[in-house]
């Protein structure tokens, strides 16, 4: 190999060459794809939820359906995401307050196209616009992604689907194959009714284009609205190439209009999630029996027993087990730790080779090292628990620094709150703490010592030594046990 120098001059030699082999001025060969709007149209009202709440703040998986369906566009290079918004108006804003986000608000819901409409203004004419419905929210990016690539300048594409009973969907009509128009459930005839290809609604088209369209629309049709879907036959009479794509799954596009459907969508979420985890390798006792919310990750040879409920994030890591009925929220756990049945793990951080459980609740703040034991009925709170420490049975530890080694007996309590403050406790390394001992907070425990059990501690504790606090134990030997009076008397 030549030495670097010789290198870098062989390399400053033979650029000018292959720049000139180059015309000056060559015409890029990919054609330039518009920068991409999304529109969200999310201004209905919902009125077969039968709720209060406006249906776009229903939660699926833990989320409202709104934020799922931000979350998926997101993921898409866009240059600006809008949601239209009306009913329950400011509740939906305060809900997904997000900065990427540009409002347009709908005061009055004329339908799907005047909806369009209000989020237009915003959008220049070169860009490609994204419509999304904010109650579909399992779309799959990979699929808009195929939309996107079939929608241009001159191109509108849509997003069509087959269902065994599309009932209550705009139905496609195509003739030679081609897509023509539109025709929603209220307008169709009876033949048009028996066309199973419906529309999701999601489309992707040009905005200048779109903008035309729009202002054209006409209410003319049994519900009196302003249809999106009338601009497909525009597009069609102005030889605007239309591109359907059969969504690959129903699922996807499946919309929410009442809590029988969410019902049904938690279910596919659900199974969507199971189905991921196995694939990455996690075994699941029954996947019909775990509930996924929200990012989950796992490493190898991680096994989730039944009713187990994970609100994400969560990692666990290899070789984790997770037992019957746990729940497990926003938690990172390191490998080869066990959670025995029934444990509620809340915004925590749980070492590697861990044993929790059964029935041990560990609430926010909690940072467990490696090798810590929590046993049945015990709560930790905002605490640091340091390597191979002990709590066995029955305890409250809140607000609390413990060192390595430290072994808790049963029914300790720190007694962090005064009812009106918090207080820290301190445990040094390698303490022994006594069956049933309160410590009183603000406390320091030194290294090695060792607290009676039964003990209620409100001084600090030197290091290395016993300590205990008790009343004296005595025994009255003329004491007599009662006996029952006689109720005649
Ligand atoms: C719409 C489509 C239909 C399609 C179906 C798929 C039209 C005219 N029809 O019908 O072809 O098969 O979706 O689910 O487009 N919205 C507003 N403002 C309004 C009306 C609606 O923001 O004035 C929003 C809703 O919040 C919702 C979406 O648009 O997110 C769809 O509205 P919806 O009333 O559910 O339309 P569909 O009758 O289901
Ligand atoms: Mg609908």
């Amino acid at each position: 190999m030549p030495p670097p120098a010789a290198q870098n001059a062989a390399r400053i030699r033979s650029g000018p060459e292959r720049c000139a082999k180059l015309p000056a001025l060559m015409p890029s060969p990919v054609e330039k794809v518009p920068p991409l709007s999304i529109v969200i149209l999310a201004a209905g009202q919902g009125k077969r939820m039968n709720s209060s709440l406006p249906k776009v703040l229903h939660p699926l998986a833990g989320q409202p359906l709104l934020a799922h369906v931000l979350e998926r566009a997101a993921t898409l290079q866009s240059a600006s995401i809008h949601v239209v918004y009306g009913h329950g108006g400011e509740q939906v804003r305060a809900a997904l307050a997000r900065d990427d986000i540009q409002w347009a608000l709908q005061a009055e819901q004329l339908g799907t196209g005047h909806a369009l409409q209000q989020a237009m203004p915003a959008i220049p004419d070169d860009h490609l616009v994204l419509v999304l419905y904010g109650d579909v929210p399992l779309i799959d990016p990979a699929t808009l992604r195929q939309l996107i690539a079939l929608a241009g300048p001159r191109a509108l594409a849509l997003l069509t689907v087959e269902l065994p009973d599309p009932t209550g969907y705009g139905r496609i009509i195509r003739e030679g194959g081609a897509v023509q128009r539109i025709v929603e459930q209220k307008d169709a005839s009876a033949e048009q009714l028996r066309i199973r290809e419906g529309n999701s609604g999601v489309l992707a088209a040009p905005a200048g284009l779109l903008k035309q369209w729009l202002a054209r629309l006409r209410a003319d049709n049994a519900q009196r609205e302003y249809y999106l879907t009338d601009v497909i036959a525009m597009a069609v009479s102005e030889q605007i190439r239309v591109s359907p794509l059969l969504a690959p799954t129903a699922a996807e596009v499946l919309g929410v209009n009442d809590k029988l459907q969410l019902a049904e969508l938690e279910g596919e979420y659900r199974r969507a999630r199971a189905r991921e985890l196995m694939k990455a390798g996690v075994t699941l006792i029954d996947p019909s029996r775990i509930d996924i919310r929200g990012a989950v990750t796992a490493g190898r040879d991680v096994t989730i027993d039944i009713n187990v409920v994970l609100e994400g994030p969560v990692h666990l890591g290899d070789g984790v087990r997770v037992g019957p009925n746990c729940v497990l929220s926003k938690v990172q756990v390191g490998a080869g730790t066990h959670f025995k049945p029934n444990c509620v793990i809340e915004q925590a951080t749980i070492g590697a080779r861990c044993e929790v459980g059964p029935f041990a609740r560990v609430r926010p703040g909690t940072v467990l090292a490696d090798e810590v034991h929590l046993g049945n009925f015990v709560e930790i709170k905002n605490s640091q628990i340091a390597g191979g420490s002990k709590v066995n049975h029955l305890s409250y530890v809140g607000d609390t620094t413990m060192g390595s080694r430290v072994n808790i007996g049963a029914g300790t309590i720190t007694c962090n709150y005064d009812g009106a403050n918090k207080f820290r406790t301190e445990i040094g390394n390698d303490v022994f703490i006594g069956s049933g001992a309160m410590l009183v907070a603000p406390l320091q425990i030194g290294t090695g010592a060792t607290i009676g059990a039964g003990s209620t501690i409100t001084l600090n504790v030197p290091g290395g030594k016993l300590t205990l606090e008790r009343g004296r134990q005595i025994t009255i030997d003329s004491w007599q046990r009662p006996t029952k009076r006689n109720k005649d008397q």
